[in-house]
Parts: structure tokens; C-alpha cells; sequence
């Protein structure tokens, strides 16, 4: 195998179809991504089916422009596809995908956990003049996503302990929710984000679950029945009105996201902390998570928001962490998670106050 080693990755696990190639030393070569979200917008949320059919339309295209703009198939050394969490549907179109050209070519084939490239992201390198700084091992990780919402202490590629997590609802899936309630269209994250940062988050008071010393949990369907509630009583705010209703709502998100992870840090003694998943691209929480760390010394690394929302190229970063530690696996390689390898770790007990 040539040095350093170059992976093709490949991501299927929701909505997104997406290839990259990227080298061992997190160097992203090609990361082409195609969206669905005009397939989905019209009803609100993911439908697994179609995702599933947009995904096989799309697949060989994405596969083919990731290769052509990094040098070629011959140019790769190894494959990394999502093996899961995620759509069964969806996965089976990239796992398919991955192990047919890795049959075709020979090439190894490596399954890697979602989550895990989420959390890897930060070690991206887009831009070779300008090295974006990495999180030296172990680090705290905040991962809100669409589908997740959890804190983790992380120790390498495939060793992740869980600290906490939702009970109910995952920040993305407040974000779009709470879009949906207010008539904002599919996904509501990005559009919220936009509008808040022309409100005034003190016009409305809603509540910031669970935000009890000590908790790392997270609940925030609460919150959603709070602004159905709102709405309820007050109908759908335009203008300033929506802007400032947005600001609240995206406040009470950010706040409980940003004091749980730098609570997580406090608790493990460990003071980096990495932003992932979609919802890591929240001008709001970005923001927060910054001025939070800054005041209790803690290293906040947000990647780009490129690597934030679903990709293959820090899938392709991860497959390149387990080739290089000798993880090989075979064709069978199956849809689901735990057979990625990752030792999840036992979740931590919230300390209850003296
Ligand atoms: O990680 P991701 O791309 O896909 C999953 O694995 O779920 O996350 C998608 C989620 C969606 O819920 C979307 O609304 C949210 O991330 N999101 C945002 C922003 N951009 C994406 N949420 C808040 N603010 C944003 N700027
Ligand atoms: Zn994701």
C-alpha cells in the first residue's frame, strides 16, 4: 500500500448520498454531496423509502465524481462506508455500492460507524495552506444531529463512552420541529438559525430543560409542546415577531447544548471539547459554545460546516484510522452499528448534588 494511504468513502445513512476521498492524515481530496432535501421538504421529514430510491439514483454518480476529481480509482488504496447507525434502506445503497467496487478492484473494505466520523470531523484538512487545528486525544465531544443527541469522552476512532444523551427528541429534530410548528419549511435548522440572528431572544420566555447541574442528559420535546403551545395561543408570528420567537427557541436549544457539554468537560477533567453533528453548524451555538469555553478554559474545536452536516469524507477519515490500526471487513459486512467495532462505554450516572 502506498503512504499515505488514500481512502474512498462512502455515506448513505439518512438523506444525504455522499463520496470523498480523503488520506490517512485527514487531507479530503474530493467530498461531493448530494442532497435530498427537495425530495423530503414536501413532507416535512425523511421518508425511508425514498431516500432509499434517491439514493440508488444518485449513488454511482457521487462514487464517480469523487474519483475523477481526486485521480482515479487507481489512486485508492482502500473503501470506508457507513455501516450504521441509520436507514436500513439507505445504508444497504452504500454498503452495496462499496463492497461491489471493492470486489471489482480488489481494494480493502472497511465499515465505520456514523457517529464516529461525526466526531472524527474536526481532523478534516481542506485547505492544505491553512491547517485547521485538531483536538489532541481524549477530548469531550458534543455530537446533536437530526437523528442523536449526546455528549461522549472520546478515546480513539473506536473507543467512545457515552456521558449522556437525549431522552426524547434530538436537537436537529427540535430545530425542525419547532420550523415545522412555525410554518418554515424542510429542515428547519439552518432557516431558524437565519432568522434568530435578526431576533431578540428576550421577547419570548421558553423553557431550558433539564439544565440541572450535574445532568447530562437532554430533553427537548418540552420544548416543541412549548412553542405549539405559543402558537397556539398567539398564531403564527410574522416579521420581527418570528424573528424573535426564533431567537427564543433556538436560545433554549443552545443554552441547555453548550452548559451540558461544558459541564461534560468539568466532570471528566478533560478541557477540549469538539461541536459535531448538523446541528455543530448553529451560528447560535457555535457562539455560545465559544464564549462558554473561553470562560471556564476550555479548547472548543468546530469544524467547517461542510464537515459538520453529513458527508463521506469523515467517514473516509475514520475507515483510514481502522485500516491503519488493521481492521479489514469482508464482504458480509452487514447494515448495522455494533458490528462496526465501537465499545460504547457505560453511560455515566448524572452526580446527584451534596
Ligand atoms: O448531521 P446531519 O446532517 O444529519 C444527521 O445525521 O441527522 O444533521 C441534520 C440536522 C437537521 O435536523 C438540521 O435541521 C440540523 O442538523 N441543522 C441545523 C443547522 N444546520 C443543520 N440546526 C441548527 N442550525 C443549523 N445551522
Ligand atoms: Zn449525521
Amino acid at each position: 500500500m502506498q503512504w499515505p494511504m488514500r481512502v474512498l468513502g462512502i455515506e448513505s445513512s439518512c438523506d444525504e448520498t455522499a463520496a470523498a476521498v480523503v488520506d490517512e492524515h485527514g487531507l479530503v481530496s474530493s467530498d461531493v454531496v448530494a442532497s435530498q432535501i427537495a425530495t423530503h421538504a414536501p413532507y416535512g421529514g425523511v421518508v425511508p423509502e425514498l431516500a432509499s430510491r434517491a439514493h440508488l439514483e444518485n449513488v454511482w454518480h457521487v462514487i464517480s465524481q469523487a474519483l475523477a476529481e481526486a485521480g482515479g480509482i487507481e489512486s485508492i488504496d482502500a473503501i470506508a462506508v457507513t455501516q450504521g447507525p441509520g436507514l436500513v434502506g439507505a445504508l444497504l445503497v452504500g454498503l452495496s455500492a462499496g463492497k461491489a467496487l471493492a470486489y471489482a478492484r480488489g481494494l480493502p473494505l472497511v465499515g465505520v460507524d456514523h457517529l464516529a466520523g461525526h466526531l472524527f470531523a474536526p481532523f478534516l484538512q481542506r485547505d492544505p495552506s491553512k491547517p485547521s487545528p485538531v483536538p489532541e486525544l481524549p477530548f469531550v465531544a458534543l455530537l446533536a444531529s437530526g437523528g442523536h443527541t449526546a455528549l461522549y469522552e472520546v478515546h480513539a476512532h473506536d473507543r467512545l463512552t457515552m456521558l449522556g444523551q437525549t431522552r426524547d427528541d434530538a436537537a436537529g429534530e427540535a430545530f425542525d420541529k419547532g420550523a415545522k410548528i412555525l410554518g418554515l419549511g424542510y429542515p428547519g435548522g439552518p432557516i431558524v438559525d437565519r432568522l434568530a440572528q435578526h431576533g431578540s431572544a428576550e421577547r419570548s420566555s421558553l423553557p431550558r430543560p433539564m439544565l440541572r447541574k450535574g445532568s447530562l442528559e437532554f430533553s427537548f420535546s418540552g420544548l416543541k409542546t412549548a412553542i405549539a403551545r405559543h402558537v397556539e395561543l398567539h398564531g403564527v408570528p410574522e416579521g420581527q415577531a418570528l424573528a424573535d420567537l426564533c431567537a427564543a427557541y433556538q436560545g433554549a436549544i443552545v443554552e441547555v447544548l453548550a452548559r451540558k457539554a461544558i459541564e461534560a468537560c468539568k466532570l471528566t477533567h478533560l478541557p477540549r471539547l469538539v461541536l459535531a453533528g448538523g446541528v455543530a453548524a448553529n451560528k447560535g451555538l457555535r457562539a455560545r459554545a465559544a464564549a462558554l469555553g473561553a470562560e471556564h478554559g476550555v479548547s472548543v474545536f468546530v469544524p467547517p460546516i461542510a464537515s459538520c452536516t453529513d458527508n463521506a469524507a469523515m467517514i473516509a477519515y475514520v475507515g483510514a484510522r481502522s485500516l491503519a490500526a488493521g481492521k479489514r471487513d469482508d464482504l458480509s459486512l452487514a447494515p448495522y452499528s455494533r458490528a462496526a467495532g465501537l465499545k460504547r462505554g457505560k453511560v455515566v450516572e448524572p452526580r446527584s448534588k451534596a
